[in-house]
């Protein structure tokens, strides 16, 4: 006999409130509403993504961002909907986006004590061909004796106290952490919600995919195994780094003679996955890694806010593989 359908379902919103109960006294609601302003910017990126070819919303803005990336239409108006959202919650106090320049110190009456580093349109080189794109965030609180400046998101990533992404593929899927285990919400149109899809996601110990630019790839293509790798490389962050979540495996853009510190950016690239890769192993003895090669990435003490570095994360044993590349010679 075929199951009845599901009458109970639980939303983002409802799953963060109950995570917040359970904090007590400790929590003000501030993060949650942070959260429900985050959850409504990735509703309105989604619906602006599914239209784009429909509302003349591909193609290029004309500018080009601190990165040297050209801007696209979609990533300019992501990020327009991202600071809106944010300064409009009440909740933020500085903010640091791909393609703004300098951070946003927001002004007093709209201050918050919460920062928020993001990655408005990841994958933007995708939009075009209709593959998957997303959007990247990590969150920190201000310091205790803040100012209100980029110091208070100079910090290490394992100083966040959340951080996720939003893909939008043939479902809209945000993939959160707040410090306990990782959850993934997909987004029911009808509903206008996020439902708990993907409670507490794990990464396997060892997968069987890797994920990296070609020619960055010669000296981890073929494991002391034998058994060959698939490749798999789609070239959003947010898209290859779900799937190494869900599959295993590893996911890597280490740097070369051209990009010194490699190209993804440390604070809303970098950071951001790497706490989820390290949270989705939580209970797994043998957990997730990030690594730039030789060093944890959550413990890097960013110097200015589009710094870069090198990144390989996923199941443990790979990226142990991998690491053993770069074990300086003794
Ligand atoms: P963004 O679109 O936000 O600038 O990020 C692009 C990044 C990331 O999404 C992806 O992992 C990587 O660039 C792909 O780079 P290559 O095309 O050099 O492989
Ligand atoms: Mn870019
Ligand atoms: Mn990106
Ligand atoms: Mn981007």
């Amino acid at each position: 006999m075929e199951a009845a359908p599901s009458s109970e379902i639980i939303t983002l919103t409802r799953h963060v409130l109950h995570d917040q109960m359970r904090l007590g006294a400790a929590a003000t609601g501030d993060l949650t509403l942070l959260l429900t302003a985050i959850q409504v910017t990735s509703k309105f990126i989604a619906t602006n993504v599914r239209k784009a070819r429909l509302i003349n919303l591909i193609g290029v803005a004309g500018d080009t961002n601190v990165s040297g990336d050209e801007q696209k239409k979609l990533d300019v108006l992501s990020n327009d909907i991202m600071v809106n959202s944010l300064r409009a919650s009440g909740r933020t106090a500085v903010l640091v986006s791909e393609e703004l320049e300098d951070a946003i110190i927001i002004e007093e009456k709209n201050r918050g004590r919460y920062c928020v580093v993001f990655d408005p349109l990841d994958g933007s080189s995708n939009i075009d061909a209709g593959v998957n794109i997303g959007t990247i965030f990590g969150i920190y609180k201000v310091l205790s004796d803040s100012k209100c400046s980029v110091e208070d998101v100079l910090r290490p990533g394992s100083e966040m106290v959340a951080a996720g992404y939003t893909m939008y593929g043939s479902s809209a899927n945000l993939v959160l952490s707040t410090g306990s285990g990782v959850n993934g919400y997909t987004l029911d149109a009808a509903l206008g919600e996020f439902i708990l899809t993907h409670p507490d996601i794990q990464i396997p110990p060892r997968g069987k995919i890797y994920s990296f630019n070609e020619g960055n790839s010669i000296s981890i293509k073929y494991p002391a195994s034998g058994k060959p790798y698939s490749a798999r490389y789609i070239g959003s962050m947010v898209a290859d780094v779900h799937r190494t979540l869900l599959y295993g495996g590893i996911f890597g853009y280490p740097d070369d003679k051209k990009s010194k510190s490699g190209k993804l950016r440390l604070l809303y690239e970098a950071f951001p996955m790497a706490f989820l890769t390290e949270q989705a192993s939580s209970t797994f003895k043998a957990g997730g890694i990030a690594t730039t090669g030789t060093k944890r990435i959550l413990d890097i003490v960013p110097k200015s806010i589009h710094e870069r570095c090198s990144v390989f994360l996923g199941s443990k044993e790979d990226v142990q593989d991998l690491m053993k590349f770069y074990t300086p010679a003794k």
